[in-house]
């Protein structure tokens, strides 16, 4: 079911009941006054609602999960620090020794990073898989497979992932599917809808929009929920209450700022496809892109916010581009009000080596386009000015 906007908007049930102020107030508190040893003892197992110490919990993650929650149709909901914290979550909580995990190879660089070489230093092995080959990932699971992590869209050329199959798959080995749906955000899809155990979102992009915060978002299903909480306390993977506040009403405004961001992001890859100096377009919304038919089965109108496209001239027409193009800072991050540009080959991807960014289809004239709210006559004509200089 798609998302609605009047999801997002804090409803009297989201607010403390006293006082009754319309927006929620903010818990600085890193301790709690308890009235009892017996009431402190059954908050911090979790038996009595409440608050203790800020680590454990606080009433602005609680408020923000729970609209997450709603947002995902999840059972349950966790926010994090970041959006790695909430990756590391899912590895501290599910896997053990002796585990296997299978990963997305065009997963962002870090959680790549993390599923493979650090999980390694605790005996998690992992394999990588193409996600746009589902026999590659058939042929990449093995008996002692735990966890199946894919992107919804990867960065930089925003492959889109067959959901339901993969979910598919990893059931069949007994396996849980995680989707880090950062790219997408609850308006563009819902994993969980489609077959996914967890769905993770760094909440640090569309999600809150306004590029003040980091934080991260875990959502899944009810039985395998048990240890997310002591996990978050133990490692202290737990967010603050501020960037739980500001996320919150990053929320209110989510649906408009995708809805405004996809049909600007559609309008600049067209706009971008007509252009001489540019040799490809990537983005999911257009016929050419390889899984242009998977986005439309899975997506439906939206396609996201992202757009990558390949200039001619290699690494010195980026360098030019970049330059020329100053109404579109180079910020390498995404999900933005404005329009902000990156640099794949120098920033997200700089820790593979030349050759694995080749096997990506990463070069130096690589640019991703995180488009914003602005107009879309703003926004192409941002990119006109950049590509006037090459
Ligand atoms: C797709 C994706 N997942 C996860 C992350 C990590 O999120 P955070 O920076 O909030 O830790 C990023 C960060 O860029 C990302 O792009």
């Amino acid at each position: 079911m798609p998302l609605q906007p009047d999801d997002l908007c804090p409803t009297p049930a989201d607010l403390p009941e006293s006082p009754k102020s319309l927006s929620p107030p903010l818990y600085l508190a890193s301790v709690y006054r308890c009235s009892s040893p017996e009431e402190a003892d059954r908050m911090l197992g979790g038996e009595l609602p409440g608050y203790v110490y800020q680590r454990d919990g606080h009433p602005n993650a609680t408020m923000l999960a729970e609209k997450c929650r709603q947002l995902h149709a999840a059972d349950r909901a966790i926010t994090t620090s970041s959006g790695m914290a909430a990756i590391s979550l899912a590895v501290l909580a599910l896997l053990k020794p002796g585990d296997h995990v299978v990963v997305s190879k065009l997963l962002y660089g870090k959680s790549r990073f993390l599923l493979t070489q650090e999980a390694a230093r605790w005996g998690v092995e992992s394999s990588l898989f193409d996600p746009c080959d589902l026999e590659d990932a058939a042929a990449a699971m093995r008996p002692n497979t735990r966890l199946v992590v894919v992107e919804t869209i990867a960065n930089p050329l925003l492959e889109v992932a067959d959901v339901p199959a993969l979910s598919e798959l990893a059931h069949a080995y007994g396996a849980l599917l995680l989707v880090d749906n950062t790219f997408a955000s609850p308006v563009v899809y819902r994993p969980l809808e489609h077959g996914a155990d967890l769905v993770q979102e760094s909440l640090t992009k569309m999600m809150n929009g306004h590029s003040d915060v980091i934080l991260g978002l875990l959502c899944g299903r009810q039985a395998i929920w048990d240890r997310m909480a002591g996990v978050v306390s133990a490692w202290g993977l737990n967010s603050s209450p501020m960037d739980c506040w500001l996320a919150f009403r990053g929320l209110t405004t989510l649906h408009l700022r995708m809805e405004r961001a996809c049909a600007n992001a559609l309008h600049a890859a067209r706009f971008l496809a007509e252009r001489p100096e540019v040799a490809q377009v990537f983005y999911p919304g257009i016929d050419s892109h390889p899984t242009h038919a998977l986005a439309v089965r899975q997506f439906g109108p939206r396609f996201g916010s992202i757009v990558s496209f390949r200039l001619r001239g290699g690494r010195p027409a980026s360098d030019r581009f970049i330059a020329a193009a100053q109404h579109i800072p180079f910020c390498p991050s995404l999900g933005e009000a404005s329009t902000t540009l990156s640099h794949p080959e120098t920033t997200s991807h700089r820790g593979l080596s030349a050759e694995e960014r080749q096997q990506l289809g990463i070069d130096g004239g690589v640019i991703r386009l995180s488009v914003g709210i602005e107009s879309p006559e703003f926004v192409c004509e941002s990119l006109a000015q950049g590509l006037a200089a090459i």
